[in-house]
């Protein structure tokens, strides 16, 4: 639990090379764990990344009478068919925000849940209501007490017509799989188009549901019954992993290939690296970075980035992108426009040498090019702590990197793959300072 990274920096030398591959997607299989309590059968997960945030969601799910079994590496077999319970374990459930993608599944089986405000990363307010709401217009009474929401419906959930006033990415979700077993058609309107989103949609398709408008922002589906798919699911490459690689690859190689990934889920990082004069090529499962070209003191760039749903700038590289421009001959803004909270990190990385001027809440200047130096850091989420890490990489000196458990939720085993290309890096137990 007390996991720290020692890092040694490459103070400014382009010096790592080789490849790295890039892991199965977090965010893709959760929602796919939560909707194999909508199947007749067992169902078997592919490319599945052996992190912490997955073994959460199999404790729930084991909590609810629906056991997973790790059959090999990356591959599981998840027994949601087994489920016999509606109630999320509240201890495990406020650990991370994907817990509530359960809701939709367990209402519609079970005509009941219970649920605690879901925890994870603190990037904002990040409340339920389009959750409530939709529920209520498919029938469903929300009861809260103790700090736990119940949700009821008499008999089965109605098909509904959903206006989602925000875009997001685990209500969506929810809804797709509350839909499968509801009575009718639901109509979800201004959906989220996020990667996740789609990859669970044309798999919910695969598996027997009738879904139209699959890639668009408007998706109607048929309520029927138990789902059944022969091959299972393979979970889609991380493209949050891909491009933090990326920008790690743009900052310290002229030789790094990400392999693994889909360079088409970056579009916008791609772009943007692009225009700052990095030095890409892409593959169709591959992208080599050649190196940075042209970013000079006398011809310094100016870039601007606002986050944006997908197939915008996504806000979970925002944090590896400040560091990036914190080694950019110029000046960048950054706008954060997805979650009200999510600069908080930018503390620590000024104390590291960057410059970095907050306008507001959710507005930064950066202004490079910086030395950053080593020092001890606090990882405060999963995508802010890999922006450590990468800043950490690039720095003068040593950095230590305290909770490491916010990076071993969402990436697996990122030490031996940094290694593997030349990162000098070392996991140590903050406790007892042994070395594994
Ligand atoms: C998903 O979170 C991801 N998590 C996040 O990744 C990611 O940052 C985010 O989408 C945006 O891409 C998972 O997929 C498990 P949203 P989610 O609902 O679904 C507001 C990670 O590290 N909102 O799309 O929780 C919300 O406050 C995480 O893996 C409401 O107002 O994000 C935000 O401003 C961090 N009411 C906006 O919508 C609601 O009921 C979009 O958030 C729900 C959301």
């Amino acid at each position: 639990m007390r996991d720290q990274f020692l890092i040694e920096g490459l103070g400014n030398r382009q010096t790592l090379r080789g490849s790295i591959p890039v892991r199965g997607s977090k965010n893709g299989v959760l929602p796919v764990m939560a909707a194999s309590l909508l199947f007749k059968h067992p169902l078997r997960c592919l490319n599945v990344p052996d992190i912490e945030d997955i073994n959460r969601m199999s404790e729930l799910l084991f909590g609810l009478g629906a056991p997973v079994e790790k059959i090999r590496e990356r591959e599981y077999r998840i027994h949601g068919n087994k489920a016999s319970l509606s109630k999320l374990e509240t201890s495990i459930a406020k650990r991370f925000r994907a817990s509530i993608i359960l809701t939709g599944p367990l209402l519609a089986r079970f005509g009941k849940v219970t649920f605690p405000f879901p925890g994870g990363c603190v990037i904002g307010k990040r409340p339920i209501d389009l959750f409530l709401e939709g529920f209520k217009k498919m029938g469903a009474s929300v009861t809260e007490r103790n700090e736990q929401f119940t949700l009821t419906v008499p008999k089965k959930l109605v098909g509904a017509d959903i206006f989602f006033k925000i875009q997001s990415v685990t209500a969506t979700e929810t809804f797709l799989l509350a839909a499968v077993l509801a009575k009718g058609v639901t109509t979800l309107r201004n959906v989220a188009l996020e990667p996740e989103v789609t990859s669970l949609a044309e798999f919910l398709s695969k598996s027997g549901v009738k879904i139209k408008g699959i890639g668009t922002s408007t998706l109607s589906i048929e309520g029927g019954g138990l789902l059944s798919s022969l091959e299972g699911y393979t979970t889609i490459p991380d493209r949050i992993e891909t491009g933090s690689f990326l920008i790690l690859g743009a900052l310290t190689s002229n030789d790094l290939t990400i392999t693994s990934c889909n360079p088409e889920s970056v579009r916008a990082l791609i772009e943007t690296l692009k225009e700052c004069g990095v030095l890409i090529e892409e593959r169709a499962r591959s992208i080599h970075i050649r190196g940075w070209k042209g970013n000079t003191e006398k011809s310094p760039k100016d870039i601007s980035i606002r986050t944006h749903e997908y197939p915008g700038f996504p806000t979970d590289l925002q944090a590896p992108f400040v560091v990036f421009l914190t080694q950019m001959w110029g000046e960048g803004v950054v706008f954060e426009t997805i979650f009200e909270g999510r600069l908080g990190y930018t503390e620590d990385l000024k104390q590291m040498g960057a410059s970095i001027t907050l306008w507001d809440a959710q507005r930064a200047l950066v202004k490079g090019k910086t030395v950053l130096k080593g020092m001890e850091v606090n990882g405060p989420d999963i995508r802010a702590g890999l922006a450590f890490i990468i800043a950490a990489i690039v720095a003068k000196g040593r950095s230590v990197i305290n909770n490491v458990y916010y990076v071993d939720r969402g990436y697996e085993r990122l030490e031996n793959r940094l290694r593997d290309i030349g990162v000098s890096i070392t996991r140590i137990n903050g406790e007892t300072g042994e070395q594994y």
